[in-house]
């Protein structure tokens, strides 16, 4: 794909009208708020350069979601590209990512050796709670650097264009994050049905019913322990994996059916695949060459008692899994009230600490006022 390696994206400073432009355009900052996203077909299985072998289709998450403010100097050589804190305290090793990210966007940005970066993030989610971040993260970092494209070129000034190259450059960072620069419910990869779709962004679906506009996710955290197999590494499994071709297919097939669902409000083929997908999922590290786990025994235990509530109350109440032990519990808004009773009652006690976190379709990114000076205050909020 051509159309984002732009070798123009050089800052000529010699070109910069007065000392005080070329001063104020070496410094500055921007600031996202960008949400985790929760796939209901699931991107497992990767080729080339972050190109997914199948197309996905998430929900964007609201109450989930990382905060990150980017201040960028010119750079002198002498310090790192990037340095990176979280909540506070440096992380070198999330820096170490994000430079591994930057070199894969030079070709993209050509721009990014004549800065040096300082980045500060915080999760709305507690840390080691099982939730995605790398979407969240690298949407955010994404969005940022698209806003200093268009403070020095001019260009991305119209929004389709803007979140696009956001989509693009996210997902070199990481595929799932994507999907997450669009609020609703986005779509991501190449499909027979409709040939506008690219494997390159993702795209957000227009056409969704009410009450999977406002759909809620309950996330019930059943274990906080880190991931023994990292996302990538579980990519990787999948190409030695003997079910992977079926599965590719099989994700294929499901997307025509899913999109319909969507948009006629079919809450029963909704939840047929939501689950089957994040069960197929976990069947997958199971069976890859080198097996893996991911669940907890209480994720089996809410599954149960989910699905024994479905029965006896004819609700449509559903679950998702990522990659990960904790379960998303899915349902209309319209049962909310009931559905915190059943889990105050019957689910919190499989949750470690009773940690639930209560959340729904969001509206997407969303730009903050970027004030290089309230760093301090601002990782410490
Ligand atoms: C199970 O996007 O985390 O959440 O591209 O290597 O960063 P990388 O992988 P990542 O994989 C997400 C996998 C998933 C399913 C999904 O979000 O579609």
């Amino acid at each position: 794909m051509k159309k984002y390696i732009n070798p123009n994206l050089l800052i000529d400073w010699n070109l910069k009208e007065t000392e005080t432009d070329r001063k104020r355009e070496r410094n500055g900052g921007y600031r996202w708020k960008s949400p985790s996203n929760l796939a209901i077909i699931k991107y497992w299985g990767k080729h080339g350069n972050q190109l997914p072998r199948n197309p996905s289709i998430s929900m964007t998450l609201q109450a989930a979601f990382t905060e990150t403010q980017m201040n960028y100097y010119l750079a002198t050589g002498k310090n790192q590209l990037v340095t990176f804190s979280y909540n506070g305290k440096e992380n070198k090793a999330f820096a170490a990512r994000i430079i591994r990210f930057f070199d894969s966007l030079r070709p993209v940005f050509p721009f990014i050796d004549d800065f040096e970066y300082d980045m500060y993030s915080t999760n709305s989610f507690p840390h080691g709670s099982g939730i995605a971040s790398s979407a969240s993260a690298m949407s955010a970092v994404a969005l940022c650097l698209c806003d200093i494209e268009r403070e020095h070129f001019g260009t991305l000034q119209d929004d389709e264009a803007f979140y696009e190259k956001a989509s693009y450059v996210a997902r070199l960072g990481s595929g799932s994050a994507a999907r997450s620069v669009y609020g609703g419910w986005t779509e991501w990869g190449t499909h027979e049905c409709d040939p506008s779709l690219t494997d390159y962004w993702a795209t957000q679906l227009t056409e969704i019913h009410p009450s999977f506009q406002h759909m809620k996710d309950m996330i019930l955290i059943t274990s906080s322990a880190e991931k023994s197999v990292s996302s990538s590494a579980g990519h990787q499994l999948m190409e030695g994996n003997v079910y992977a071709d079926v599965r590719y297919q099989q994700a294929k097939d499901r997307i025509p059916l899913l999109l319909s669902a969507l948009k006629t409000g079919d809450w029963g083929t909704f939840g047929k695949i939501a689950e089957n997908e994040a069960l197929t999922l976990h069947a997958l590290m199971m069976s890859s060459e080198e097996s893996y786990i991911l669940m907890h025994p209480n994720s089996l235990a809410i599954i149960e008692i989910i699905r024994e509530y479905r029965r006896e109350t004819g609700h449509h109440v559903y679950f998702s899994l990522d990659a990960g032990p904790n379960i998303h519990m899915l349902y209309p808004a319209a049962i909310d009230i009931e559905v915190r009773k059943f889990v105050d009652e019957r689910l919190e006690q499989y949750c470690q600490g009773g940690q639930i976190i209560y959340d729904q379709v969001g509206i997407g990114p969303e730009r903050q006022e970027s004030d290089l000076g309230i760093y301090s205050s601002f990782v410490q909020s």
